[in-house]
């Protein structure tokens, strides 16, 4: 039924070396739900694409690796396509087929590692778009019972790189399928500085989603280490929130610090700004180290260990915390 001490260094993008004592993929909703039944009270570990883990030991229960594939459209309306896709299906793989039919909205989203199941679970977001924006509804199955639930946008609790998946139904489920609800008539969203400045230099004139999308992996390319090539999971840290009061308080011992209105009197802090200043940028420690053009991403040369990048992320959350205050809270699951 299961594999038995397999590697898990091909299924993590950071590319550590970790070994899961017993390990399945799935293809089918059926075989998921066999896995759970010969578990046997082995822990679980549900793999996607692994692009935003830390393994930092061997896991000594069972892996499952969410291989289910499929991309449907299942319903259109005057304004909508409905589109289901099957959890295991590659992000990226899935922006490229929408953008062929013309089904517009995750253009913003292009080239963002993992899977389509994990894309809700931290509700995603680049370039001014989160997933929650698209999002129809999920399928999951309920890990204690095999039953399959149908979670709506409300149930999953969507926040920023939140749902209700990484809270209080965190490793109680397992998606399946998540369906999309994608635009006839593209909405562009441009907002980001950078957007606009890479369409401009592309000599974009006329905007469409493949135009976006072309923007936007021209950006992550120039800016994000390719974890082909060098190991990471994105984002390490989610970028800090914090009372406009105390950011205030900040500006004014640190006039360049950037920040962002968010609700309810509240200002988002770029974490790689504070990690820049506090001196981490392009550091190295052996195999391991911050990325020299984006210091929120962690990486791994080649044969680092998965407990040395935790000791350096929280050296990081110190020193940021002495410096200016502001607590680092980690994007990526470590375990
Ligand atoms: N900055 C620096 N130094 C740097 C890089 C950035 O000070 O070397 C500051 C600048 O002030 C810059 C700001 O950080 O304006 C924002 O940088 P960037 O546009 O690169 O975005 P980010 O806030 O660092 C977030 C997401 C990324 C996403 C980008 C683009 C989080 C945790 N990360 O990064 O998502 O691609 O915005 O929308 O929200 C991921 O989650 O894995 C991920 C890569």
């Amino acid at each position: 039924m299961f594999q038995q001490n397999v590697s898990l260094k091909p299924f993590n993008t950071f590319s550590l070396e970790a070994k899961a004592g017993h390990f399945k993929a799935f293809n089918s909703v059926e075989e998921l739900k066999e896995a759970l039944n010969h578990r046997k009270g082995l822990e679980l570990l549900v793999l996607g694409g692994g692009s935003n883990i830390l393994l930092t030991k061997d896991f000594n229960g069972l892996v499952l690796k969410n291989e289910l594939k499929g991309i449907e459209l299942v319903r259109e309306t005057e304004e909508h396509y409905f589109v289901e896709v099957q959890a295991g299906e590659n992000w990226h793989q899935f922006v490229l087929t929408a953008i062929s039919n013309d089904w517009a909205g995750i253009e913003n989203l292009s080239l963002i590692p993992g899977t389509v199941g994990a894309a809700p679970m931290q509700n995603i977001g680049a370039y001014g778009v989160e997933i929650e924006q698209v999002f129809e509804k999920l399928k999951a199955v309920e890990i204690a019972t095999g039953e399959v639930h149908t979670f709506s946008h409300a149930d999953c609790q969507f926040g920023y790189r939140e749902s209700v998946f990484k809270k209080e139904l965190k490793g109680k489920y397992i998606i399946t399928s998540v369906t999309f609800r994608l635009n006839k008539e593209p909405v562009f969203n441009t907002s980001y500085g950078a957007i606009k400045d890479t369409l401009d230099e592309m000599g974009i004139e006329e905007l469409s989603i493949k135009a976006i999308s072309d923007a936007v992996i021209q950006i992550r390319q120039s800016k994000l280490p390719n974890p082909e090539e060098i190991g990471n999971a994105g984002s390490f840290f989610k970028n800090p929130t914090v009372d406009k009061i105390d950011y205030e308080g900040l500006r004014a011992e640190f006039p360049g610090i950037p920040g962002y209105q968010q609700p309810e009197q509240k200002m988002k802090i770029p974490a790689a700004w504070l990690i820049e200043q506090a001196g981490w940028k392009g550091k190295t420690f052996g195999p391991i180290g911050v990325h020299k053009n984006q210091p929120l991403v962690l990486v791994n040369y080649g044969g680092g260990e998965g407990a040395k990048i935790k000791e350096l992320a929280f050296e990081i959350q110190q020193s940021v915390a002495t410096q200016f205050g502001v607590e680092l809270t980690p994007e990526v699951n470590i375990i």
